[in-house]
């Protein structure tokens, strides 16, 4: 038996080809549809829809497996550091110990910003969210560096995404500090990547600042568990705009920008505040009902995955490193026992289990950034700085293949047909 697909169109019949990846669902290559058939394919929120090819992340929503370039999150995010799946992400291998040291040399050397950039922050209101400093700082980033912006060269790519991983902590911090009125602290490369970034958010000049390992293992980690995540909303607008030969800097500032919805990466802040205001497991029965209620826009933030419809992995091991961190920071959060009943009656609702709604990343994340000492702003940011090593190595995939082509979706009309135009003076 032929293994394309027929579609009946009117009184015609239609071919496509069936592809198949590695694992994972086959796709039907519906890219003839139009000038066969001459119509489109109908597909809001890209619920149906494969949007380009990928060797990088593997997600089975049903079973709640993730995959980076075939390693699992559980074993990436138990037994490497971020730079070592940066490097995985980047270059499809994990690296010998010569070759991390190499990396994350070359990435410490790249961690300082141009000194000019900091004079840009100072253009922001102290009460701007982070997350509007990091759209803008980002996109920036091309006015400063132009040595690296010719996305044909391979070279330019290599300097780009390297300058992108390792400037986005000083970024980061550098937002952090600017919203608390305290001098921006320079990298320190004794550091590691995720040491530097504690210090520049937390430390200030007037005392040395020592690196809690306990802490710093567990961002390390939380950056792993953020680093990639196929074709999201956010790492599809970094394609879109890449597509378009965008250079990479402003790529990723598009990237974050779409990050920040309370939908995406929002949802860590979202989803703290929620567990905030039900404050207390009594009230938990109330969140739920009003998380059912059709008339109720609330939702269970932190709850939900277009992809998952099972556990999704990442919380398992948010959940575990929740534990961790409370117990060495000897921090007795309230907000912890509500999750784990909200958590446990969603999981037990009909309506929950109907829907396949189970707790994702966000869930637990907020609970440990905010025991680090993070600001509930700020949890959006990590994820971005963290998802940046993801954004990098699509975006260069997209750019590396031959067959790349602008990313340029058509629409069903309903608007008015062709009308006559009646001048000014005489409507
Ligand atoms: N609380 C209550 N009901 C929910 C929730 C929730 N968190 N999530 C989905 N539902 C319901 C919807 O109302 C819908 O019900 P219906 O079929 O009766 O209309 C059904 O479940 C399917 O939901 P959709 O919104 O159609 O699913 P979609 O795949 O489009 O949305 C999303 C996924 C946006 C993540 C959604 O679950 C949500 O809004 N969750 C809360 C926000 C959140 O946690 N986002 C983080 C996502 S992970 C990340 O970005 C890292």
């Amino acid at each position: 038996m032929s293994n394309d697909a027929r579609l009946i169109a009117g009184n015609e019949e239609h071919s496509f080809p069936v592809l198949s990846g590695s694992v994972g669902p086959d796709v039907i290559d519906i890219r003839k549809l139009y000038a066969q058939t001459g119509m489109f394919t109908y597909d809001p929120g890209f619920t149906s829809t494969a949007s380009c090819e990928s060797a990088l992340t593997y997600i089975d929503g049903d079973e709640g497996v993730l995959l980076h370039r075939g390693f699992s999150i559980e074993e990436l995010s138990e037994n490497s550091s971020f730079m070592e799946v940066s490097y995985l992400l980047l270059n499809g291998e994990l690296p010998s110990k010569a070759e991390l040291d190499d990396f994350s040399r070359t990435i410490t050397r790249h961690t300082m910003l141009h000194e000019q950039l900091a004079t840009f922050y100072r253009g922001f209101r102290r009460d701007a969210h982070p997350m509007a400093i990091m759209c803008g700082v980002v996109g920036a980033l091309s006015a400063f560096y132009h040595d690296s912006t010719d996305i044909s060269d391979p070279l330019h790519r290599k300097i780009s995404s390297h300058r992108l991983i390792a400037k986005m902590p000083t970024i980061a911090a550098m937002a952090y500090k600017y919203s608390v009125g305290q001098p921006f602290v320079y990298p320190d490369n004794s550091l590691s990547y995720t040491g530097n970034f504690l210090r520049m958010t937390f430390g200030v000049p007037a005392e040395p600042y020592v690196v809690n390992p306990v802490v710093e293992q567990a961002l390390d980690r939380i950056f792993i568990l953020h680093a990639d995540h196929e074709q999201n909303a956010s790492t599809s607008t970094v394609r879109l705009a890449g597509s378009s030969g965008a250079n990479p800097f402003a790529c990723i500032a598009a990237g974050i920008a779409c990050l920040w919805g309370p939908a995406h990466g929002g949802a860590n802040e979202a989803a703290l505040n929620m567990l905030k205001e039900i404050g207390t497991p009594d009230k938990i029965p109330h969140y739920i009902e009003r998380a059912k209620d059709k008339n109720d826009p609330f939702r269970l933030m932190g709850f939900g995955h277009r992809v998952y419809k099972n556990y999704d992995p990442r919380a398992t091991v948010m959940q575990k490193t929740v534990r961790e961190v409370l117990t060495a920071l000897k921090v007795n959060d309230p907000i912890f026992e509500v999750a784990l009943q909200l958590e446990e009656m969603a999981l037990n609702d009909p309506y929950f289990i109907e829907k396949k709604l189970f707790p994702n990343v966000d869930f637990y994340s907020g609970i440990i950034l905010s025991a680090i000492g993070f600001p509930t702003t700020m949890f959006t940011v990590l994820f971005a700085l963290a998802r940046t090593v993801g954004w990098v190595a699509q975006w260069n995939e997209m750019i590396s293949d031959p067959g790349q082509k602008i990313g340029r979706p058509r629409q069903l009309y309903t608007g008015p047909t062709a009308r006559d135009y009646v001048p000014l003076d005489k409507r």
